[in-house]
């Protein structure tokens, strides 16, 4: 290719990457398969290798190319980032508006803004020529760190702007605030892996963005899912939106990833919005602890000025704190599916937000001693959205010295074993590799619907089949004989023949399934299903160093090796060969003669509370077989999902005939 005509394809490629990427990250809604996404960025990269003086910063091979930093820079911002004065009630919303009306007769006609107060980190994004130039914490609010390298690597985040070709010229120079934060399942996700991986957990979905964010090592925050919603301009050259709403959908046109937010007439419709929000905040997930008000027209809200660091024009109505106190009655050790050893406290039963909480994590021993934990302690408990209770600490002023401190066992509670604790890990392990706990956990998660998806063997069976010595790895449930299943109790024919067939079938798994079900450390199905597009096989895979697995795009250095370390260890060998044995040796089928998938196309949107799911397993298992699972009800949804007490959602999915199932329902759309 000459000079030019490789210029004008790399411009070509960037900016259909750029589109693409902004596609499935900002609107979801992809255009083309992910294969043919890797494509594009594979010629890229091919065309920037051979001239790498033609890379630039906002390349979307950019995203995690960053060396470490020693520390992060100060930034200044280009104005004041103000924060936000609270209101804990209607009645306090109303002394707002109040006070500001005062001040200026226009307030009483005023339109209001409502939006979701994001739970996260707040981020100032510089643009230039629309390139996204800079990007920084907000600091004291007028001096921040420059985390420009950090926020690179969140895929939400537009290089370039506008994302779609077709959008509008940007200013020479916009600076707008958003905010970033994780979400629930991702963050349970990350916990689990490294919780596996015998390191410390996180608390909170927000504490972990904020830690991901500082990383000085970019390509760490590279492999944390971070989301962003920018909800304000902070500066910017050329003619600006007059209103907050036509600030944020011009921000959208740019491609921006945008909150939702409602233009209400008067304090009665804001009232409603919080309402609605709060009814609505269960079901997220992501968490918000509030909704920010703000005077829509922008010129007015500029002229009611500043009390101290908080703009007069807005204001953070704050939900009631999910946290409650109650007495600790008990701390219980769970065994996990590699042998790390998480406390947990057992509660007297508490309500909190709507729900009975009776257990809570206590993430592991250190957090127990650090806060002092105690038996018999009363303890402040949190809960919010889908995220698991956890114990923040103690409340030292009701203590009455009944409070028992806690040792950590020196045993397995399983088996028995002595525990073990890794050089430079909090956790402890019990590294008996045959210990129950350890073979039914993974039992659990190789039949489980990600994995192998092996209907009728669920946590009982399982627990029966390991307790009674019919299996001992995953492997032999592929050489469970009949006669001996029809003597266990409980299983009769047809319970049998059915769980044979079962077993049976999942020997025609994919190998994107069967590498999720091996149940590697930080391998969930997105990882898997990487790597089954780059191995033939287990025995390819298996062969594979770290170094060449890193050149994969999305597997980082850990992942790398953990799958490497996997495959080493012997006892993994020997269930790797029984595997074969058994005729468990899927092939990658390439995406060309893969038919489509059985619920391609549909959008869903699930409410309630499911019996056989938790928000992550549906949400993996409908995309799972190809379908779409969004947050809220719009024209484009095909099917509401309902569980128990479903919020408001049933009744817009009534308004706009969108056709409402059941869970019972979803096998049979996906067989039909
Ligand atoms: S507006 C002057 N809008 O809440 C405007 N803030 O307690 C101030 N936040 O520091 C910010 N979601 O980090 C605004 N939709 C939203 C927000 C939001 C979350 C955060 C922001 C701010 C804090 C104020």
């Amino acid at each position: 290719m000459d000079k030019e005509k490789a210029l004008d394809r790399i411009e070509e490629l960037r900016e259909k990457i750029h589109y693409h990427n902004y596609r499935y990250y900002v609107l979801n809604k992809p255009l083309i398969s992910d294969h043919a996404f890797d494509r594009l960025m594979g010629e890229l990269k091919e065309i920037e290798r051979e001239h790498p003086d033609w890379i630039t910063p906002d390349s979307p091979t950019q995203r995690a190319g960053a060396p470490p930093a020693e520390s992060f820079e100060r930034v200044e911002h280009p104005a004041p980032i103000l924060s936000l004065d609270n209101a804990y009630d209607m009645e306090g919303i109303t002394a707002w508006f109040d006070r500001i009306a005062k001040l200026d007769p226009r307030v009483e006609n005023a339109d209001y803004c409502t939006e979701p107060k994001f739970d996260g980190l707040t981020v100032v994004l510089h643009y230039r020529d629309g390139a996204f130039a800079l990007g920084a914490t907000r600091g004291d609010s007028e001096v921040g760190e420059d985390i420009t390298e950090n926020l690179r690597t969140i895929k939400m985040l537009p290089l370039r702007i506008p994302a779609d070709p077709s959008g509008p010229e940007p200013p020479g120079e916009l600076v707008v605030r958003g905010e970033v934060f994780m979400k629930i399942s991702e963050f349970e996700a990350l916990n689990q892996r490294l919780q596996d991986e015998g390191k410390k957990t996180y608390v909170n979905p927000r504490n972990t963005a904020a830690g991901s964010l500082r990383q000085l090592d970019p390509s760490l925050t590279a492999e944390r899912p971070l989301t962003l919603m920018v909800y304000q301009i902070v500066t910017g050259s050329g003619e600006l939106p007059g209103t907050q709403s036509e600030a944020v959908e011009y921000l959208r046109s740019l491609g921006f990833p945008v909150p939702e937010y409602e233009v209400c007439r008067d304090l009665e419709e804001v009232m409603e919005a919080c309402k609605a929000w709060e009814e609505r905040r269960e079901a997220l997930d992501y968490e918000i602890d509030g909704v920010v008000i703000k005077v829509d027209d922008l010129v007015l809200a500029d002229d009611l000025g500043v009390v101290g660091k908080d703009p007069r024009s807005a204001i953070a109505y704050k939900f009631p704190a999910q946290v409650v106190t109650t007495q600790l009655e008990e701390i219980k050790v769970n065994v996990g599916r590699t042998g790390v050893l998480t406390p947990y406290a057992v509660l007297s039963p508490v309500e909190i937000g709507g729900v009975t909480v009776k257990q809570a994590t206590l993430h592991n021993f250190d957090f127990i001693e650090e806060k002092d934990i105690r038996v018999g302690d009363r303890v402040r408990v949190k809960r919010a959205g889908d995220v698991i209770p956890y114990v923040i600490g103690p409340v030292d002023s009701l203590r009455t010295g009944e409070e028992v401190p806690y040792t950590p066992p020196g045993r397995c509670p399983v088996c028995n074993e002595p525990v073990e604790n890794l050089e430079g890990e909090v956790a402890w392990y019990c590294v008996n590799a045959s210990c129950p706990a350890q073979v039914i956990r993974n039992l659990e998660h190789y039949v489980s619907r990600g994995a192998m998806d092996i209907v009728g063997l669920g946590i009982n069976i399982v627990e029966q089949l390991v307790t009674e010595g019919l299996v001992a790895d995953v492997a032999s449930l592929y050489t469970l004989e009949r006669d001996r299943l029809l003597s266990l109790e409980g299983f009769g024919e047809k319970k049998v023949d059915n769980l044979l067939r079962a077993i049976e079938a999942s020997k025609n798994r994919s190998l994107e399934r069967l590498i999720t079900a091996l149940g590697i450390r930080g391998v969930g199905t997105v990882v898997a299903s990487d790597l089954a597009g780059a191995y033939q096989d287990l025995d390819e895979l298996g062969k594979a160093t770290a170094e060449e697995m890193q050149g994969i795009e999305g597997i980082g250095p850990n992942i790398a090796e953990a799958v490497v370390d996997w495959f080493s260890r012997p006892a993994n060998q020997e269930v790797l060969r029984k595997l074969r044995e058994s005729g468990v040796w899927p092939r990658a089928v390439p995406e060309e003669d893969r038919g489509p998938k059985p619920l391609e196309g549909l959008t869903f949107v699930v409410t309630g509370r499911l019996e056989g799911f938790t928000r992550r397993e549906i949400k993996d298992y409908i995309e799972d077989h190809g379908g779409r699972v969004t947050g809220s009800i719009s024209g484009s949804t095909d099917y509401l999902l309902v569980g128990e007490g479903p919020g408001s959602k049933l009744d817009r999915a009534r308004a706009l005939g969108v056709d409402v199932i059941g869970e019972e329902a979803l096998p049979g759309l996906i067989s039909s």
